[in-house]
C-alpha cells in the first residue's frame, strides 16, 4: 500500500477551500492511487467553519482520505507537508496602497514560510494561489532557506485555462487541439498570455486566428480582466475555476506535463528570458522527473518582449516594495 501524503492547505474554510478540498480527498490531486492526509490552516475565527468542512469531507467516505486535522498554528499545519497549498491570504480592500497590501500579507507568508521551513517534509512542494501570489510565494520562500528555492512556486494555471478556452472557441477547436500556450509574468492584470508559440493543428495559435486586433483588444484583456469579469457576473470571485487550477498545476508537477505540451507556472527564474534570477514569474514550463523546468529557447518577437517586459517590470517593483518592508 501507498504511503499517505499530507497535504496542507490554508485558507481551507474560503471559498476556494471549499471547492478544492473534496477533489483533493477524492484522488484527484494527487492521482488514484495516492492516499492522502489533509492538514487544514485557518485563523482562529475559522476554525469552526473548516471544522464543519472536515465534518462534510467525513461523510463523503471517500477511500483515499486517510485523516483531517484542522489547526489554527501554522507549525502544527504545515509538519510533515508534502504538499503545501497556500490559499488564505489578505484581500486588496478600498483604499489599500500596494505597500499595505504586500505588508498585510508579508505577515502572512513569512510565519507560514518559517514553518515550512521548520516542519515540512525535504520534499514539500508549495503553491501560492492566495495575491498577491507571486510576492507572497517570495516572501515565503524567503524565510525558508533550507527549502530549494525551486520548491516554491506561485499559480497562473488559471491565466493559462483561460487563455485555453478563449482561443479555442476564437478558433472553435478543442481546448485538447492546443499545445503550448504560455502565461508570462506575474498574475495580475499585466500578464502576457502568449500564443505565438502556442501550436494548433500544425500552424501556431497567432497564425491561425490572424488577428492581431482581436489579439490586442480582445484575447489578452479578456484572458487577464477574467477575474473582475467573473465578480461581476457571480457576485463573487472565481473559485471553483481557481481550485481546480491548483489540482492542475499540483497533477502536473507530481507527474509529469504530456510530451509535447507545455503548461505555465510561476516558477523561481534563473535569468532565463531576461527575467531577474530570484524572481518568481510565470513562465512556460514542463515538469520532468518531479520538477518544473523552464523551457528554453523561444524567440521571443519585439511584441512579446514588450509585454513580458512590462509584467516583469512590476513582478521587480513588487520585489523592492517586499525588500524594503525586510520581507525579503
Ligand atoms: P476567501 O476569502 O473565501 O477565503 C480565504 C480564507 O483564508 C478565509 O477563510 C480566511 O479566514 C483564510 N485566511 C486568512 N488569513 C489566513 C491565515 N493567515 N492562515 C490561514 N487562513 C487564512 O477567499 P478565496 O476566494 O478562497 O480566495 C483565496 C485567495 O486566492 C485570495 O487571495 C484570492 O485573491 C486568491 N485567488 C488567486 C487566484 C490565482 O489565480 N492565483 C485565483 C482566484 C483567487
Amino acid at each position: 500500500a501507498q504511503v499517505p501524503v499530507n497535504v496542507t492547505v490554508t485558507g481551507a474554510a474560503g471559498q476556494i477551500g471549499y471547492a478544492l478540498l473534496f477533489r483533493i480527498a477524492s484522488g484527484q490531486l494527487l492521482g488514484p492511487d495516492t492516499p492522502v492526509n489533509l492538514r487544514l490552516l485557518e485563523i482562529p475565527q475559522a476554525v469552526q467553519a473548516a471544522e464543519g468542512t472536515a465534518m462534510e469531507l467525513d461523510d463523503c467516505a471517500f477511500p483515499l482520505l486517510r485523516s483531517v486535522d484542522v489547526f489554527d498554528d501554522a507549525r502544527q499545519a504545515f509538519d510533515g507537508a508534502n504538499v503545501a497549498l497556500l490559499v488564505g491570504a489578505r484581500p486588496r480592500t478600498k483604499g489599500m496602497e500596494r505597500g499595505d497590501l504586500l505588508e498585510a500579507n508579508g505577515g502572512i507568508f513569512k510565519p507560514q514560510g518559517e514553518a515550512i521551513n521548520a516542519g515540512a517534509a525535504d520534499d514539500v512542494r508549495v503553491l501560492v494561489v492566495g495575491n498577491p501570489a507571486n510576492s507572497n510565494a517570495l516572501i515565503a520562500q524567503a524565510h525558508a532557506p533550507d527549502v530549494p528555492a525551486e520548491q516554491f512556486t506561485a499559480m497562473t494555471r488559471l491565466d493559462h485555462n483561460r487563455a485555453l478556452s478563449q482561443l479555442a472557441k476564437k478558433l472553435n477547436v478543442q481546448v485538447s487541439e492546443i499545445k503550448k500556450l504560455t502565461i508570462w509574468g506575474n498574475h495580475s492584470a499585466t500578464q502576457y498570455p502568449d500564443i505565438f508559440h502556442a501550436e494548433v493543428n500544425g500552424t501556431t495559435g497567432a497564425a491561425a486566428v490572424n488577428d492581431q486586433a482581436w489579439l490586442e483588444n480582445e484575447f489578452i484583456p479578456t484572458v487577464a480582466k477574467r477575474g473582475a469579469a467573473i465578480i461581476e457576473a457571480r457576485g463573487a470571485s472565481s473559485a471553483a475555476s481557481a481550485a481546480n487550477a491548483a489540482i492542475d498545476h499540483v497533477y502536473d508537477w507530481v507527474n509529469g506535463t504530456p510530451e509535447g505540451d507545455w503548461t505555465s507556472a510561476a516558477v523561481m527564474s534563473d535569468g532565463s528570458y531576461g527575467v531577474p534570477e530570484g524572481l518568481i514569474s510565470s513562465f512556460p514550463v514542463v515538469s520532468r522527473g518531479g520538477q518544473w523546468e523552464i523551457v528554453q529557447g523561444l524567440e521571443i518577437d519585439s511584441f512579446s518582449r514588450e509585454r513580458i517586459d512590462v509584467s516583469v517590470k512590476e513582478l521587480s517593483e513588487e520585489r523592492e516594495a517586499i525588500a524594503k518592508l525586510g520581507l525579503v
